[in-house]
């Protein structure tokens, strides 16, 4: 196997991989390039049976069940993305971070295409490590005490009614995450709020925390965070929802774009103050 970096960010190409037949140190090679490059991808794979891709998901954890969104009529853990002509939205048509608003929200989430649109439907990826590594060490220091409230009841009441769900009886969830998140694996802080469902910061007035999560909503699309993933057919892309978020454009109506994905259930996050550097320590200490 052999493991391309996109950028000295974030993003790698897996080259030569079996999905169908891992051993256990292809895996543990394909886990540590998960963990450094935050998203990998797979080209040239064969079109994936529900079982290897639920398999495979279940190498890294747990599956994760989505609350809301239209799932493969025989298997509950696969969500079907699919967008054509009759579709009033896509999934993940802005940028967001899975299921945020999950209490125990997903570590990360394994997408396979099987169709594509003649042109278009990329996807972007960005760094959530970078968004936080690149605000000044003041701002940091003051965001490492604060809260995030995350919902989702704006995005999904009604939103699947098209593909024949019923969510009407639903309470869909919300949760709050510390807005700097420490990645249990990496020890990396990461910026873990994302504009589409995160509401507000807990701490703060409602103008405070508009105008700060504005600003950082603007700070984590820098391009220099990011890569664009242009699909092709059968491709794989597995990324790790604890530091990254993803935008899925949807450039391609009204052709068709379809695919299968499998979402890994992750822990509640947390913030372990370990990453701090001298300055940040010092002021720290003087604040108390
Ligand atoms: C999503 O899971 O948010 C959709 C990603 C994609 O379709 O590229």
């Amino acid at each position: 196997m052999e493991i391309k970096p996109i950028t000295p960010t974030i993003g790698a190409e897996i080259i030569g991989a079996n999905l169908e037949n891992l051993s256990n140190s292809e895996f543990n090679e394909i886990e540590e390039a998960f963990i450094k490059h935050q998203v990998i991808f797979f080209r040239d794979q064969p079109l994936l049976s529900v079982d290897t891709q639920i398999q495979f998901g279940k190498r890294f954890g747990n599956l994760h069940f989505h609350p809301a969104a239209p799932h493969h009529e025989k298997y509950p853990e696969i969500f079907v993305i699919h967008a054509d002509k009759d579709s009033k939205f896509a999934d993940g048509n802005g940028w967001h971070t899975d299921v945020s608003c999950d209490t125990e929200p997903p570590l990360g989430t394994c997408l396979q295409l099987h169709i594509l649109p003649p042109s278009g439907g990329d996807t972007l990826y960005s760094s959530m490590y970078a968004a936080f590594e690149t605000l000044s060490e003041k701002m940091q220091y003051f965001l490492t005490d604060l809260t995030a409230i995350h919902e989702s009841e704006h995005i999904y009441r009604g939103r699947y009614d098209h593909r024949g769900v019923d969510n009407s009886k639903k309470i869909f969830p919300s949760a709050e995450h510390p807005v700097i998140c420490t990645h249990p694996k990496s020890g990396r802080n990461a910026l873990y709020i994302n504009p589409s469902f995160t509401t507000k910061i807990k701490e703060l007035s409602d103008q405070e925390s508009a105008s700060l999560l504005s600003f950082l909503f603007k700070h984590q699309q820098r391009p220099e965070f990011q890569i664009r993933f242009k699909w092709s057919k059968n491709a794989i892309a597995l990324w790790d929802d604890r530091c990254t978020q993803h935008f899925a454009i949807w450039d391609y109506w009204p052709n068709e774009r379809k695919g299968h994905r499998v979402t890994i259930k992750g822990s509640k996050p947390f913030f372990k103050n370990k990453k701090l550097n001298t300055s940040q320590m010092k002021l720290s200490a003087k604040l108390g």
